[in-house]
């Protein structure tokens, strides 16, 4: 093994799975280096749960060679778990048992003993914002608190890596900030994150790298900051008010792209000076300018009808 195949935390080569003769992940190769956050995007059904859940060993690859830990995977998969914390996309918490036993149970399930869980679930609980509920049942949570307990049960056994399937999905603003807070000291620390997430602020703000996957394949991959530059520019005005069509045959000219989305025009541009002096003139629209963002890059990549 080379030296700089070692440092990779997470190694898919070539990883194809079907269900049912369809394929959900295509021939999928992608590396997670130690330390980084890496996520993966794609529309719904594109295979990021399949995805992380081969990581995990507990969906099997049809073909293809996985590496987490250095463990081979799905071959060695229990071993490595013990190094990961899962928060699957959706939560699968003990219904009748408290807050603090859901923690506790986790905790067993790694070989914690009673002082080491007691030296640790206060913080997760401050972490999760849940002191006030160590005992409630999980029945009586709401769906952000369940998140949050879900998220503060993954990070129990003091994981390298981080393998979190839409981890912010149902929570409020606050509490997404919280865990994305959270996350960075996390990183900061040195461990190695794997996320989807269908939040692309969430993508650009926490993630060194990404990789889009539609229809179970790699579309594009690279630092956020990359793929803006790479695939929309600096900057996009979205035009209001007129006859997008006939705005689009006055601006494309100066415009790198254009695209005409329901009543709205929007340009991809690096320079906006030259899109505003040819609308110098017009009344009645509304211009809106603003950075480009990976939002921009998502509905680029994998903008089509939807499907299903
Ligand atoms: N256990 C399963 N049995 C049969 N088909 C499955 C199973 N799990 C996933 N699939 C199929 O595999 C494809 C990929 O699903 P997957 O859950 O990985 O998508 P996803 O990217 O996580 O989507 P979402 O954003 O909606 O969570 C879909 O077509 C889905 O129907
Ligand atoms: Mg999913």
């Amino acid at each position: 093994m080379s030296g700089s195949m070692s440092t990779a935390t997470i190694t898919f080569s070539g990883v194809r799975k079907a269900y049912g003769g369809k394929p959900a992940v295509d021939g999928l190769s992608f590396r997670v280096e130690a330390g980084e956050c890496f996520g993966l995007l794609g529309p719904n059904g594109a295979g990021k749960s399949t995805t992380t859940r081969m990581v995990l060993g507990m969906a099997m690859p049809d073909a293809g060679m996985i590496t987490v830990l250095g463990q081979p995977v799905p071959a060695r998969a229990r071993l490595a778990r013990r190094r990961i914390g899962v928060v699957p996309q959706f939560d699968n918490l003990e219904p009748g048992f408290s807050v603090r036993e859901n923690l506790e149970l986790f905790g067993r399930y790694f070989g914690m003993s009673s002082s080491e869980l007691d030296a640790v679930i206060p913080s997760l609980l401050e972490f999760a914002h849940l002191q006030g509920k160590a005992h409630a049942r999980v029945t009586e949570l709401s769906g952000g608190m369940k998140r949050r307990l879900t998220i503060a049960r993954a990070l129990i056994n003091d994981p390298q890596l981080l393998v979190m399937d839409e981890p912010s999905t149902g929570l409020d603003p606050h509490a997404r900030h919280l865990v994305w807070d959270r996350l960075r000291a996390l990183l900061a620390r040195g461990k190695t994150i794997l996320l989807t997430t269908h939040f692309m602020e969430e993508a650009e703000r926490l993630c060194d790298r990404l990789c889009v996957i539609d229809q179970g394949r790699s579309i594009a991959d690279g630092a956020p900051e990359t793929l803006i530059e790479q695939q929309i520019g600096s900057h996009v005005l979205e035009i209001y008010g007129g006859n997008p069509h006939e705005l689009r045959a006055l601006l494309m000219p100066c415009a790198q792209r254009t695209k005409v989305s329901g009543e709205a025009l929007f340009c991809y541009i690096d320079d906006p000076q030259e899109v505003c002096t040819r609308l110098r003139d017009r009344t009645g629209l509304r211009i809106v300018q603003r950075p480009a963002n990976l939002e921009d890059v998502f509905l680029r990549l994998t903008g089509r009808e939807m499907k299903d």
